[in-house]
């Protein structure tokens, strides 16, 4: 079989071998293109493909053929039609699925990341941009730079570019009018300069024309630069070499007592059998004993293998660690300052709890600070208290527990992650790390020798947190006092925290935004586990309107410690109520953002505990809770 392909080989055309030869020793750009629909990104690469020869001819006829039935040109060629045919493979970028286009010429092979610009797909774009060499913005001449150019070199220099080519497509539009031209590279540049991007470049382009794509236009004799595919076929590339040896582990694999591996994808640098390496974030070492790739033993394995190792020690590693060169290893920490790019409809809320994925590793995380928001079209530093679909913002952040890292400048793929809602499973933001906060490495946390146990038993009863939530007027309240009497009277020790009560002292710097709600019930069940720690019953009654926050509350307590009261009255039974006059005032437009009126209250799924106040009595309702807590 070998020896027929071999002499097949030496069959061929000295020409064509000299061809095949030139072909497997050229190098690959990988690029990030971005433009909107009307940008006509995908009628530049169309025609850049068709122009250079890299279509076959009856791809072209076929092209045509269809252009007059389906095709956006009224009848003409519509050369997007020809990216139809180009093989698209979906990878992952800072994980986040996006699809790569593979073509090359004889010089250089190409993987574009075609970035649809609209603003539901900003997701791609990052994905994109976190892989890329280069990026491409793609500006419209007869629209000039736009918003949305802003924000695509913006996210382009978020995620690590330092070179972007702004492609200034429809020339012909504005007549290749050199002044205007001029004018839109200006601007181009200051708005990269503005950015940080190190190297920025300006092409003239029609791709409707094909000027400026292969060949250089005679339309633009004052253009003395390179056309679109020899600038992809010589831009320098940087790449960093010299990466040392990291390897996330995706799973341990156990087929039995004999075998303990740890496999993963090598994410920098090379590993061999013999190597010291460390385990983060534990900083447990050992050495390498196998490096196995498919079922065969590997001399070594580089940056991009699968691979399995097997280390010479018993140490604990799970999913999730990374194991690193000891010479020179990631940074291990719980807080960072980052850049975060918000993808989700509903906005980011500083204290709501989402998990974190970098890596392989996934864990609890929140956003505890929004240092400031960057206006896409001037850069300005803005003040802000969440975030929307598609801002940019500069953020402190807080995990469960520490994970290893390199900031995102030094190693995308230790540096690169996402946000993902605990409820939806969606990816809701991407970001990357700038550096670790120090904030707690210095603060541990100290064993004191009296727990929690020890002073719930001279109490002699066991600590839980009753969490009424309804909404104002449907008589948590009434009700958790009512309970609280009861077990008062049958001698246990109780703590009622109310919402009213707590914002005149630790939250009355909160109001009723969504933000200040998250972080109204993040302080509450904060304080309710400490009293939980004192030993003692704890009754918290607040609004509490998010699932989102009585999950965490409920998470930070523990199941078992925690039973959720849903204190239910339909609105307009509160409405009727009205006990503190704030309904009226709200109706009257004098209260913004009050719940069941100009703010939402989601109703918990399954609470321990559904109370009808307008059904039952509150002396009923506080009954059953006692016997509930007593069961
Ligand atoms: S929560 O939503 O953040 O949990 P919390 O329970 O602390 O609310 O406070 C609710 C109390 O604040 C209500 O009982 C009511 O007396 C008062 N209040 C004032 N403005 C509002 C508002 N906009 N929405 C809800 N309650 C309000």
């Amino acid at each position: 079989m070998k020896a027929t392909s071999d002499a097949r080989v030496n069959t061929t055309r000295p020409a064509l071998a000299a061809r095949l030869a030139a072909l497997e020793a050229r190098d690959t750009l990988r690029f990030a293109m971005c433009g909107s629909v009307d940008d006509g990104k995908s009628t530049l690469l169309g025609r850049l493909l068709a122009e250079s020869g890299m279509v076959p001819e009856d791809r072209l006829a076929q092209m045509v053929r269809d252009s007059k039935v389906h095709g956006t040109q009224n009848g003409r060629p519509d050369y997007s039609l020809l990216l139809d045919g180009l093989e698209a493979e979906r990878e992952q970028g800072i994980t986040i699925d996006v699809a790569w286009r593979y073509f090359g010429t004889d010089k250089r092979a190409f993987i574009v990341a075609d970035c649809p610009g609209h603003a539901q797909y900003t997701r791609n774009m990052a994905s994109g941009a976190s892989t890329a060499e280069l990026g491409i913005v793609l500006v419209d001449a007869h629209a000039g730079v736009l918003t949305q150019t802003r924000r695509h070199a913006a996210i382009l220099a978020l995620f690590g570019l330092r070179r972007v080519l702004f492609a200034v497509n429809k020339l012909d539009l504005i007549g290749y009018d050199e002044a205007r031209y001029h004018a839109i590279e200006h601007e181009c540049r200051e708005l990269a300069r503005g950015l940080g991007i190190e190297h920025a470049d300006a092409i003239p382009v029609s791709a409707i024309n094909a000027d400026n794509l292969v060949v250089r236009s005679p339309r633009t004799p004052w253009y003395g630069g390179k056309p679109l595919l020899e600038y992809l076929e010589t831009v320098p590339v940087e790449r960093r070499l010299d990466a040392a040896f990291t390897l996330p582990v995706q799973w341990v694999n156990r087929p039995d007592h004999s075998f303990r591996g740890y496999a993963g994808t090598v994410a920098g640098g090379r590993v061999a059998p013999g190597d010291e390496i460390v385990v983060l974030p534990s900083g447990q070492r050992s050495r390498v004993a196998r490096v196995v790739g498919g079922d065969h033993d590997l001399d070594a394995a580089a940056a991009g293998q699968a691979v399995t190792l097997t280390l010479a020690d018993q140490i604990d590693v799970a999913r999730g660690d990374v194991i690193a060169d000891p010479a020179r290893p990631p940074q291990v920490a719980a807080q960072f300052a980052c850049h975060l790019l918000w993808l989700d409809d509903a906005p980011l809320l500083p204290g709501r709890r989402y998990l974190l994925k970098l890596a392989t590793q996934v864990i609890g995380a929140q956003v505890t600070e929004i240092k400031h928001r960057i206006d896409p079209d001037t850069q300005a530093h803005l003040a802000a208290t969440r975030l929307g679909a598609n801002e940019i913002a500069y953020c402190n952040l807080s995990l469960d527990a520490d994970i290893a890292f390199r900031p995102y400048r030094e190693d995308r793929r230790l540096g690169g992650f996402i946000l993902i809602d605990r409820e939806t499973n969606a990816t809701v933001g991407c970001g990357t790390l700038d550096f670790g906060l120090r904030r707690d490495t210095n603060v541990h946390w100290q064993e004191l020798d009296v727990d929690r146990a020890a002073r719930a038993k001279i109490k002699g009863q066991t600590p839980r947190c009753l969490w009424f939530t309804g909404l104002s007027g449907a008589g948590k309240s009434t009700i958790a006092n009512l309970v609280e009497r009861r077990l008062l009277a049958a001698g246990f020790h109780t703590i009622l925290l109310d919402g009213d009560n707590v914002r005149h002292g630790l939250n009355r710097d909160l109001g009723f935004t969504d933000a200040d709600r998250v972080e109204n019930i993040r302080r509450v069940a904060e304080v309710a586990k400490l009293m939980l720690d004192a030993g003692l019953i704890v009754l918290v009654s607040f609004i509490s309107p998010f699932r989102a926050e009585r999950d965490m509350a409920r998470d930070l307590i523990g199941e078992g410690g925690f039973m959720e009261v849903f204190v239910d009255a339909p609105l307009e039974v509160c409405e009727a109520r009205d006990v503190k006059g704030l309904y009226a005032k709200a109706r009257a437009g004098k209260i913004a953002n009050f719940t069941g009126i100009g703010s939402p209250y989601e109703a918990p799924e399954a609470p321990e505990i559904h109370l009808h106040s307008d059904q039952e009595s509150a002396a009923d309702s506080a009954a059953r809770v006692v016997r509930l807590l007593a069961s």
